[in-house]
């Protein structure tokens, strides 16, 4: 464990959750690696844990009394509340399928779940099964959709499980989840310092008074990278048109509606912010003259006449500083690469990032994308599926080789 780690973890609250997996036997480990390094360790298990090792063990590991029980505990008659109170931070390790499905379906039936769903602090599962019950379609909806709510993962490679077979569900390593937990105590703070201005949501081009042109994005990708911005210690500049999404805590939000307010917005802001990250759906064509009131029912065919919107990006790219970093998103169906690389050196923009929303699995309103980062080198560069939050970790740490390159 590196000096740093000890330092983040020494003195801070714990809770240990442990549940049913044969990967138990890591607990004991992790236990008493958290309690080297300084940390107060309160260890929460499962009836179905108590059936694989006894509390005794990890009272001796842990040097504190092991919660098991929701009512009758001696810890006082709310547990959950005062253990969540307590935490710094929640580790679920091993976390297995049935404790995953019971969180992402809101379900508190005991100590560990009811004080989870009491948590303000950070989880983080450590996810522990066998390959069929990880590759299970209800296993994998049930992560994807904890990690689109914020709740962490740290996962272990494909390879011999306890239980004797090989493949996917293995638990990550306990130095791993150490790290893990420390990430999440302590985020580097890279960002500190820097405004960063991120655009998201889609903007609504006005037909007449009652209708509008818009379209699917649900402003889930702006929000994974405020939040991430954020947490790395930026100022955040949060230029938002409609969303399905609440902004996060701590970021300056300015509202807009449709592609002219949110240009208006992004160049008013420009001088002030180190990045720009456009990540909104801002409409390329807007009804050429919104009409008062409502457009009344006809029988007849109506043309309703379009006229191009200004280029926000590009107008961005003729505005810039060289000390800014700009990053545009493209939103690509065919030959994603090449038309991302074009559109990066035409508007003058240090990083793209090429989405296809359209692809199974990725897109609008969903936790996961088909994505990749481009530079002006893209060789090699292909899509993948990624999760829209270690797609924003991601980006912004090409964001921080950008400035440290630039000194
Ligand atoms: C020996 C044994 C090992 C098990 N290992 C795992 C495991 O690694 N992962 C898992 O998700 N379930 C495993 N199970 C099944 C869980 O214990 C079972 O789903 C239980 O209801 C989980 O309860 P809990 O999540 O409240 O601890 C195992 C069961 C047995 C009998």
């Amino acid at each position: 464990m590196s000096d740093d780690l000890g330092a983040v973890l020494k003195d801070r609250k714990i809770v240990l959750g442990v549940t049913g997996s044969v990967a138990i036997f890591k607990a004991c480990e992790l236990t008493g690696r958290l309690r080297r390094a300084g940390a107060d360790v309160r260890v929460v298990m499962t009836l179905s844990a108590t059936r694989l090792a006894l509390p005794d063990l990890f009272r001796s590991l842990s040097g504190n009394e092991v919660a098991t029980e929701l009512f009758g505990s001696s810890l006082g008659s709310n547990p959950h509340v005062d253990l969540a109170v307590w935490a710094d931070l929640i580790v679920v390790a091993p976390a297995t399928a049935n404790v995953l499905g019971k969180v992402a379906a809101g379900i508190a039936d005991d100590l560990l779940s009811t004080l989870i769903m009491a948590a303000r602090s950070a989880v983080v599962f450590a996810p522990a099964m066998n390959t069929r019950m990880w590759e299970n379609p209800v296993t994998r909806e049930n992560m994807r959709k904890l990690r689109g709510l914020g709740y962490r993962f740290v996962e272990g490679e494909a390879g011999w499980l306890a239980c004797g077979e090989e493949g996917k569900g293995r638990m990550a390593e306990v130095s791993g989840i150490v790290e893990a937990i420390g990430d999440a105590l302590a985020p580097e703070p890279d960002l500190d310092g820097l405004t960063i201005m991120i655009t998201a949501g889609r903007t609504e081009e006005p037909i007449d008074e009652v209708r509008y042109l818009s379209n699917r994005s649900s402003g889930k990708t702006g929000l994974a990278l405020a939040r991430e911005a954020t947490r790395r210690g930026a100022s955040v500049v949060y230029v938002t048109g409609a969303s399905s999404v609440v902004p996060p805590q701590g970021v300056e939000v300015v509202n807009v509606g449709s592609a002219e307010e949110m240009k208006e917005a992004v160049l008013r802001e420009l001088p002030r912010v180190d990045v720009l990250v456009m990540a909104a759906a801002v409409a390329d064509y807007r009804p050429s003259e919104p009409l008062r009131g409502k457009i009344k029912k006809s029988v007849e065919p109506m043309n309703l006449s379009l006229v191009p919107t200004d280029d926000i990006l590009a107008l961005a790219g003729e505005r810039r500083r060289d000390d800014q970093v700009l990053v545009g998103f493209a939103l690509e169906t065919q030959g994603e690469i090449d038309a991302a690389a074009a559109k990066l050196r035409k508007k003058n923009l240090d990083l793209v990032v090429v989405n296809n929303p359209v692809a199974p699995d990725s897109g609008f309103g969903k936790d996961e994308v088909r994505a990749a980062i481009l530079d002006a080198d893209t060789a090699g560069a292909e899509l993948r599926r990624v999760a829209k939050s270690d797609l924003a970790k991601e980006l912004f740490d090409r964001v921080v080789g950008i400035r440290r390159k630039r000194g």
